[in-house]
């Protein structure tokens, strides 16, 4: 079993940034081809791309970007303009930490070039190869967390995820979905449901497309029926990515992962999250620190072009909810499975 091979998320194609655009599937396959920094921000606030990991690819890849656009021999010069061009990126989407963790990492990088005396063309270089690097590593370190979490999955386990947590969320391969796809390597023939997940049919459009281009079987299911087909007896397991977990465990995800994580915890189902250590912030101390995006009306209120909440009628949106850490069975990430007590866990993970 591989991943198809035949699209990609987001790498650095001939000068550009170049993302498969994630608003137009299943209906097209389309790519963008981003050559300056705000079009790049504006990709990942228009939901182009997404996805945590994904996300700190395509922002590791925009600092780069605008190093490369800068074109003054002085290396101060470029060094500014690629601090311009992360604070840009970082003011996208508040969430997902791995935004964060990539510019830190871009501007680490960038610090160390300068402590090395680079010149303007060595800064451009070495910060286009760190993008580049961290987008690769990204996929290494899904198919290492793939591994760890194979062996949760039980020969035909029926596996319920939420949003879209696999290629497309990251640099490829999945952190959810990468267990998925790892058991199915494994040869444990998994089966997975979809959950639809509104407002923006992350599963019913990414998740469905991703993986029946791996012949992984799939069904979608509107989220209102998680609860029932767990009564029903339909589901062995629950494995859903993150946007951060915080230092004592809890879980930031797609908006409706608490509501079956509580729905998992009523029917005595495992609880998992699959996540890579960039995604673990020990320095949120708990799920209440973690700041949650509120979206724009748009997405709620008009389903295709068609409106289908009332005019001057309010609505919220936001887009994140914390699973609280007792409600998590395990998390999954390359460096092995963390389990409760989270603190300690995840500490020793991180040292
Ligand atoms: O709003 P999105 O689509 O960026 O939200 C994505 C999720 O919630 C994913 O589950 C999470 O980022 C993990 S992706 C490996």
């Amino acid at each position: 079993m591989k991943v198809a091979d035949d699209w990609f998320t987001v790498r650095w194609q001939d000068g550009a940034v170049v993302m498969i655009d994630q608003r137009l599937l299943p209906e097209q396959e389309a790519y963008l081809r981003l050559v300056d920094v705000e079009g790049v921000a504006r990709a990942i606030e228009d939901l182009a791309v997404r996805g945590a990991p994904a996300i700190g690819c395509t922002a590791a890849l925009g600092a780069a970007l605008s190093a490369q656009l800068c074109t003054s021999p002085d290396p101060q010069a470029v060094a500014d303009e690629v601090e311009r061009a992360c604070a840009r990126l970082a003011a996208t989407r508040p969430t997902a930490v791995n935004l964060f963790w990539a510019l830190a990492r871009m501007r680490d990088t960038l610090a160390e070039l300068a402590a090395g005396g680079a010149d303007a063309a060595a800064v451009r270089a070495g910060l286009l190869k760190e993008a580049c690097e961290l987008v690769e590593q990204d996929v290494e370190i899904c198919r290492a967390l793939g591994a760890h979490g194979a062996g949760l999955v039980p020969e035909g386990g029926r596996i319920l995820t939420h949003c879209n947590a696999g290629g497309l969320a990251t640099g490829g391969y999945g952190t959810a979905l990468g267990v998925v796809r790892a058991a199915a390597e494994a040869g444990r023939n998994p089966t997975v449901l979809a959950d639809e997940t509104r407002p923006f049919l992350q599963g019913a459009r990414l998740t469905a497309w991703e993986l029946a281009r791996d012949d992984i079987p799939v069904t979608v299911i509107t989220d209102n029926m998680a609860a029932h087909l767990m009564q029903q007896g339909e589901v062995d397991l629950v494995i859903v990515g993150a946007d951060r977990v915080a230092a004592n465990g809890d879980v930031a995800n797609k908006i409706g992962t608490y509501g079956l994580a509580l729905h998992a915890s009523a029917h005595g189902l495992p609880f998992y999250v699959a996540a890579p250590c960039s995604t673990i912030d020990l320095g949120t101390e708990s799920g209440a620190d973690i700041p949650i995006e509120e979206r724009g009306r748009d997405e709620i209120a008009e389903f295709g072009a068609r409106p289908v909440v009332p005019a001057g009628v309010p609505v919220r949106h936001p887009a994140f909810d914390v699973t609280p850490a007792e409600l998590v069975t395990a998390i999954v990430t390359e460096r092995g499975i963390a389990q409760a007590p989270y603190t300690e866990s995840l500490a020793a993970l991180l040292s």
